[in-house]
């Protein structure tokens, strides 16, 4: 693979570390506030965001390349509500969606099919990953905070784990 298409892989890797940051930020904010589900979800997803970042090292490793691990930026420490905390998820992951479509860009014009081929699993989990975000949206815009709905949505998250092999 081309140098330029290396190092777009490379900082893709390190922007899913950074998501991974990015999440565990929204956990302890949803921690601080006595929310456990929503913190829990929030965990998870970081765990699942670190995953994402590996796949990108072990296949740069798979394709002769090294991975540079870079630092990460602060992310944002203060929120208003959950809504707000879903509603910046969305709109990070909106992001990571627009870098993976630039991504492929770079490989369909190098013609670089194995990663063209790597990159598919990440613009599907990109679907699902908007899909999931703006779903709870929907769903808190409707209910009130301190509702019982509310609570329930929490008790919910709760459950939420991550699986590696439902990843794979
Ligand atoms: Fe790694 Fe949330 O996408």
């Amino acid at each position: 693979m081309n140098d330029n298409l290396a190092t777009a892989l490379n900082d893709q890797m390190n922007f899913e570390f950074y998501s991974a940051h990015v999440y565990l930020a929204m956990a302890a904010h949803c921690s601080a506030d006595n929310l456990d589900g929503f913190a829990n979800f929030f965990l998870v997803q970081a765990e699942e965001e670190r995953f994402h970042g590996m796949k990108i090292y072990k296949f740069l490793n798979d394709r002769g390349r090294r991975a540079t691990i870079q630092s990460l930026a602060e992310p944002n420490n203060t929120y208003e509500s959950v809504l707000e905390v879903f509603e910046q998820g969305y709109k990070h992951e909106m992001q990571n969606t627009k870098r993976f479509y630039d991504l492929s860009d770079i490989a369909m014009n190098d013609r670089e099919h194995a990663t063209i081929n790597f990159l598919k699993w990440f613009i599907d989990e990109q679907v699902e990953e908007e899909a999931l975000f703006d779903g709870i949206i929907t769903k808190l815009k409707r209910i009130d905070h301190d509702s019982n709905a509310f609570y329930m949505l929490d008790a919910e998250f709760a459950t939420r784990s991550f699986d590696p092999a439902a990843e794979a």
